[in-house]
């Protein structure tokens, strides 16, 4: 999906120009791969900043914040005024706040996360008490972009976004994340073979996953957009050992959307009647839009949509190849709708799922209960308490019709991961993708 923003880990920056709103953090002298920005809380908010003064020292060294009852606070990356620090205990308006989340987006100068870092920072996704520090990784050719980012970042005056961090190298701006929200990969470019984009792409997600690991929150929750995404998502957890496989995700709720516009048109009911929408599989085009499970208030879809024959061919194909069709409309991919559809991914995490009902995500399979191939991401059905954790809905009939399809989604991930053999860990890659080489959605 992030096609604009590879990440290139590991190269020297140009160096970033310090303007009264955006400042050099002081671990830039130090590496000048990591640009620090601490957002001064907005003046509306930020009642606490009066209690604190703040030092700076004459040779640009990071400087400490002095609190008014003297004690010293050292603010890591402290740099001119941005040494303002704060407590959000201190003050009534914030002291009921949860403890801040360290949110991790790759590919963050591209059009997905232009369109998700504010929705994050406005509190719409994690709740209206939960302060939040941006981490954004961006490639060497996306610097400056990242600083118009967190620019714009800094003037919408966000209560509860604390912090914000741009860099280039994972290691560093994965530092105790709790949420990794991995959106860029490469494009395949015309006359690509998928091979290739498997290994240009699988080589990012290798390193991320292995970054992830070694410094990054050992729960952190990690949910992969770069396309392929069931796969690189494979790679990334085979790369992060003390990460619990469970806390990976490949993102299919965009599928799921679609799916629910899709049904709800053809009922001509509004889409918020469409529930138990599960997505199987690849995020490709033989992803498998379940609607023998779905339900349209409440009804077994084949119930409401008699056209069976419609619901085979005409809805599922629609599903597949929506994003294609986007791509003809827009020249590029869908950004805004992948956007919202992380949001809703993430929040199915993080609230309880309505009774009854379920979310698709791509998860890893181990000990699945549909005799889907195991080691592998897939796309299923599952509820969370809204712990940040979910549990696969276990008791979801599958007829025929789907255990063919889902059989072919489930071939095309099993040739997939044969590719990206020397990225797992399982020895020697070795790629025979089929005779029909199979597509993201964005590709037909
Ligand atoms: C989408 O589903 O819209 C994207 O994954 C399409 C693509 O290939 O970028």
């Amino acid at each position: 999906m992030a096609m604009s923003d590879l990440t290139t880990p590991k190269t020297t920056s140009p160096f970033l120009r310090s303007s009264s709103q955006l400042r050099l953090s002081s671990k830039l002298h130090l590496s000048n791969q990591f640009r620090h920005l601490h957002l001064l809380p907005p003046p509306l908010h930020a009642t606490s900043i009066s209690k604190i003064s703040c030092s700076v020292s004459q040779n640009n060294q990071a400087p400490v914040a002095v609190q008014e009852n003297g004690s010293v606070k050292t603010k890591k990356e402290c740099y001119g005024v941005f040494c303002l620090t704060y407590d959000l205990k201190a003050e009534e308006e914030t002291k009921s706040w949860k403890k801040m989340i360290n949110v991790a987006v790759s590919g963050a100068a591209g059009m997905i996360s232009n369109h998700l870092l504010f929705k994050l920072a406005s509190g719409s996704v994690f709740g209206p008490d939960q302060p939040i520090a941006l981490k954004l990784l961006g490639s060497e050719r996306s610097i400056q972009a990242l600083e118009g980012v967190a620019m714009e970042l800094e003037d919408s005056l966000f209560p509860l976004l604390r912090e914000v961090d741009i860099g280039t190298d994972p290691y560093e701006v994965f530092q105790d994340v709790d949420w990794a929200l991995l959106i860029g990969a490469k494009p395949r470019g015309p006359g690509m073979e998928r091979a290739a984009l498997l290994d240009i792409n699988g080589q990012i997600f290798a390193e991320q996953g292995k970054a992830l690991n070694a410094v990054a929150s050992p729960n952190v929750k990690v949910l992969v957009v770069g396309n392929p995404c069931n796969t690189n998502a494979l790679i990334c957890l085979k790369n992060a050992p003390n990460i619990p496989a469970k806390n990976f995700h490949a993102l299919t709720r965009l599928d799921e959307n679609r799916a629910k516009c899709q049904l709800a048109l053809k009922a001509g009911v509004f889409y918020d009647k469409v529930s138990n929408m599960t997505i199987w599989g690849n995020h490709s085009t033989t992803q498998v839009p379940d609607f023998l499970n779905a339900r349209i208030n409440g009804l077994p879809v084949k119930e409401v949509i008699t056209d069976h024959k419609w619901l085979e061919e005409g809805f599922t194909e629609s599903v597949q190849k929506r994003g294609g069709l986007l791509i003809q409309k827009w020249g590029r991919s869908s950004a805004a709708s992948t956007a919202v559809s992380i949001v809703d991914a993430i929040k199915s995490l993080v609230t309880p799922t309505p009774e009854g009902d379920w979310f698709s995500t791509g998860v890893y399979t181990n000990g699945n209960p549909y005799g889907i191939a195991e080691d592998l991401v897939f796309s299923m059905p599952c509820r969370s308490k809204g712990d940040g954790d979910y549990e696969l809905v276990k008791d979801v009939e599958i007829d025929d019709y789907l255990r063919n399809r889902i059989a072919k989604s489930e071939a095309e991930l099993l040739a997939e991961k044969k590719c990206v053999a020397h990225l797992t860990g399982d020895g020697i890659a070795f790629c025979d993708l089929g005779p029909v080489d199979t597509m993201l959605p964005g590709e037909v």
